[in-house]
């Protein structure tokens, strides 16, 4: 069985380049899906807290390990959630984490997003005055809670990194801390390159892994997966628009996590496929001239009231990101 190429990260840990999302993935149906992807060859999972099932992802990794794999040949990556971004909740809430996965350490913890939400009102508080907006703590800034990732234990966390973080966030955490994350975890696909935080991160040997790489639709666009190019260049390669788009981060050198709870996918997902540069080119004009990010908590419900990305569709945030 191939296990897939492995990459390096800055502190050595070796990290196969192609993992298994959860996102989205229903009780009942990511039990099975973390199971048949490992008994196919994923080593990495992609797993957060926020995912509200790494209870049964927990009960999958019982079947499987020591069965079909020992702990230290998976790489678990999981996420520290909005509303523990207080320097008293991040260790409590990685135990949890610990504790539903029913593993003693992760290889990889990340800030899942650069905004901090009340502690102690569940995972996603409502606002109390204003209907329908999630209730942000705006005193905590991201060097503090930077800072309570810098002092987890190694026993319990490998690697720390950080996820939709931006040139500037990255900058402001790095500047006060010297601690350089090892990965940031972005949505990258053909209509977001994010070439100049790209850029950035290769400068700081930050590793991208990419999410949402097949474009996980919620906003209405069509799927990158029926583009006509995407269709055409798989049809030539004997491959599916799934392997021909993870093809397409790979080529720029990301990890990349597609979410799948369909047997056949999952397995399909997981078999590289390489690009030519022309290939490469073609899908990469796709986003010429188009730009588009799905995942912008701005447009959540509950919305959350804070700009973070400078994206258009966020002019009207109250707020900003508080760095330090
Ligand atoms: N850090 C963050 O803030 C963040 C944000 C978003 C995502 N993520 C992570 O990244 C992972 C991947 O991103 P994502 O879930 O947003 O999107 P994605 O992996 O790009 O797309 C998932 C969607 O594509 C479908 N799909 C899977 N394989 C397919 C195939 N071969 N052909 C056609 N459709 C296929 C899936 O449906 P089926 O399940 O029915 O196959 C699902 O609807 C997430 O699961 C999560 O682990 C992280």
């Amino acid at each position: 069985m191939s296990f897939g190429k492995i990459l390096t990260l800055s502190s050595g840990a070796p990290l196969p380049q192609i993992g298994l999302g959860t996102w989205l993935s229903k009780p009942k149906e990511v039990e099975n899906a973390v199971e048949i992807a490992v008994r196919n060859g994923y080593r990495h999972l992609d797993l957060a807290m926020i995912y509200q099932n790494q209870d049964e992802v927990g009960a999958a990794l019982k079947k499987v390990i020591p069965s079909v794999v020992k702990r230290e040949e998976l790489f678990l990556t999981s996420k520290l959630w909005n509303s523990a971004h207080q320097p008293g909740e991040v260790e409590k809430e990685l135990d949890e984490t610990l504790k539903q996965l029913g593993v003693e350490y992760l290889d990889l913890y990340l800030v899942h997003w650069p905004v901090a939400f009340t502690p102690g009102k569940g995972l996603v508080p409502p606002h109390p005055t204003k209907k329908g907006e999630a209730e942000l703590d705006l005193e905590i800034s991201l060097v503090e809670t930077w800072k309570a990732m810098i002092a987890l234990p190694k026993s319990k966390v490998r690697n720390i990194g950080v996820s939709n973080f931006t040139i500037e966030h990255l900058e402001g955490i790095i500047s006060a801390t010297g601690v350089v994350p090892v990965a940031n975890q972005i949505e990258a696909h053909p209509l977001l390159p994010q070439d100049d935080l790209v850029a950035y991160c290769k400068s700081k040997n930050i590793h991208i892994t990419a999410y949402s790489p097949l474009g996980n639709n919620l906003i209405g666009e069509k799927k990158l997966t029926d583009e006509p190019v995407v269709e055409e260049i798989a049809t030539r390669l004997g491959a599916t628009t799934a392997q021909v788009l993870v093809a397409w981060g790979v080529y720029r050198g990301y990890s990349v996590i597609p979410k799948s709870v369909q047997e056949s996918r999952i397995i399909s997902n997981f078999k590289q496929v390489e690009l030519s540069k022309e290939d490469y080119e073609k899908l990469s004009a796709l986003g010429h001239g188009r730009h588009v990010r799905y995942n912008i908590p701005y447009r959540y419900d509950p919305v959350w009231d804070i700009a973070l990305f400078g994206e258009p569709e966020e002019a009207k945030a109250t707020h900003k990101v508080k760095i330090a």
